[in-house]
């Protein structure tokens, strides 16, 4: 759900207009976008399509730890899935421990880190690539669902599609995980949902007319 859909009577119509474009009656998941707008009126607007069910399971992206908190003890069904920025340069650690021992799925967005800091070149992936016979984006996809977090990689290319399925029969060892964990740059790629003036920046040509 879009940070523009969150407000007033909108959720349930972003809900339905979902459903009506994917021509079904039913939803396996759904998420809220941003944990920005009024997450709660849109939460409420998602809990009883789950409850109708509409939607088998619903979730959120990019909640911090503090805010999920206060997010789930004042909401009635709890979030299954947090989809977050994880990637090789940018790890979350603590706040995929966090989310695991909530029982909620992380779930990564930009998995292939978009491809910056020239990572499918990178050299510590490389090696690792090369020693499996897979390539470093195949390495990175592993590297997350070894870990039991969800990727969902994007591309246009078919060639490229396979070859990110085809990225769950190997594993890492202990040596290349932990290779791979020195890699993190311990920050967003892109923004921070801490971020001011990112907020500013994803919210303000959003804001509802009553607070224009
Ligand atoms: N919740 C959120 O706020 C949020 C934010 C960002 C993204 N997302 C979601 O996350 C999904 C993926 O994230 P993303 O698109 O930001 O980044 P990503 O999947 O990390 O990277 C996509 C980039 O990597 C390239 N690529 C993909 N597979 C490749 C391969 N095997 N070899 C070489 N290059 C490859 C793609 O190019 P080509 O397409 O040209 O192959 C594209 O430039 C999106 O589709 C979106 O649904 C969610």
């Amino acid at each position: 759900m879009w940070v523009t859909d969150t407000t007033g009577d909108k959720p349930a119509r972003a809900i339905e207009t979902a459903l009506q474009k994917l021509g079904t009656d039913y939803l396996d998941l759904y998420l809220l976008h941003m944990p920005f707008g009024d997450t709660f009126n849109a939460w409420r607007a998602m809990e009883a399509a789950y409850k109708a069910g509409k939607i088998r399971a619903i979730g959120v992206s990019s909640f911090m730890p503090d805010l999920y908190t206060n997010f789930r003890i004042f909401n009635d069904v709890q979030p299954a899935v947090n989809q977050m920025e994880i990637n090789p340069l940018d790890q979350q650690g603590a706040v995929v421990d966090f989310y695991r021992q909530q029982n909620v799925q992380p779930e990564a967005f930009s998995p292939l880190a978009e491809g910056l800091h020239d990572i499918f070149n990178n050299p510590v992936l490389t090696k690792i690539a090369q020693s499996h016979g897979k390539t470093t984006g195949q390495v990175m996809l592993r590297w997350l669902t070894q870990q039991g977090i969800v990727a969902i990689p994007k591309s246009v290319h078919k060639a490229r599609i396979i070859e990110n399925f085809n990225s769950q029969d190997f594993d890492l060892t202990a040596d290349e995980m932990a290779a791979v964990k020195q890699l993190d740059l311990g920050k967003g790629l892109l923004w921070s949902p801490r971020n001011p003036t990112d907020i500013e920046s994803i919210c303000g040509s959003g804001r509802p007319d009553s607070l224009k």
